[in-house]
């Protein structure tokens, strides 16, 4: 079973950090499963603007790929204007409607302000639910005070066991999709 984590951060550290503690825990709670980031730093991502993907960069066309492949996948985003990201807004601009039916897509978002910790359901929780995506009733909203200063690791124990809580729920769904026969 394949889990593709999506970091959706262009700059920091931090939501990269997150999305792949959610992929290391996956990995400690059943070992066959392989996993793969998609860190938004790392491509060229263009503009959606409506056309066929082969009209686009090996980036773009890679990364929707990748995301295709996954058996289930955790997205994450820094909070930007108490929202998500106008980079992963556009990474699923790219996406066939229907793209994550079948599939669990788990959520984790970083942010300055707890005030904010609702985005996740109501900005990016809306749009996984319109491709179809199965949504885990845990998600982790992760203030920025939970990360060293230094090195930005997540250090925060609670924060921590949230996370594995959320990796053991996307698990444990995603097999229940799949054995559904
Ligand atoms: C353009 C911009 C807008 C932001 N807007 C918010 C916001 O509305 N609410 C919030 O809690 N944090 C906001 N932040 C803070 C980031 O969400 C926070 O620092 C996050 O942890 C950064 O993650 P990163 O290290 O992966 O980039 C904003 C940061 C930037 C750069």
């Amino acid at each position: 079973m394949k889990l593709v984590g999506v970091s959706g951060a262009l700059a920091g550290e931090k939501t990269s950090a997150a999305v792949g503690s959610v992929l290391a825990a996956a990995r400690l709670l059943d070992s066959s499963i392989e996993t793969e980031m998609i860190d938004l730093r790392e491509y060229e991502i263009e503009f959606a603007a409506g056309l066929p993907l082969a009209a686009y960069n090996e980036d773009t066309w890679n990364a929707v790929k990748k995301i295709q492949s996954a058996d289930f996948l955790v997205f994450g985003t820094p909070i930007y204007q108490a929202s998500l990201t106008g980079a992963l807004k556009n990474l699923f601009d790219h996406m066939p409607e229907h793209a994550f039916r079948n599939k669990v897509t788990g959520m984790v978002a970083t942010g300055q302000t707890e005030k904010h910790f609702l985005v996740l359901e109501y900005h990016l929780g809306s749009i996984l639910s319109y491709l179809k995506g199965l949504i885990p009733t845990d998600n982790v909203f992760i203030l920025n005070d939970a990360f060293d200063i230094e090195t930005d690791e997540l250090m925060d124990q609670r924060i921590l066991e949230r996370i594995r809580k959320l990796a053991e729920e996307m698990i444990q769904l995603q097999y229940g999709i799949m054995n559904r026969g």
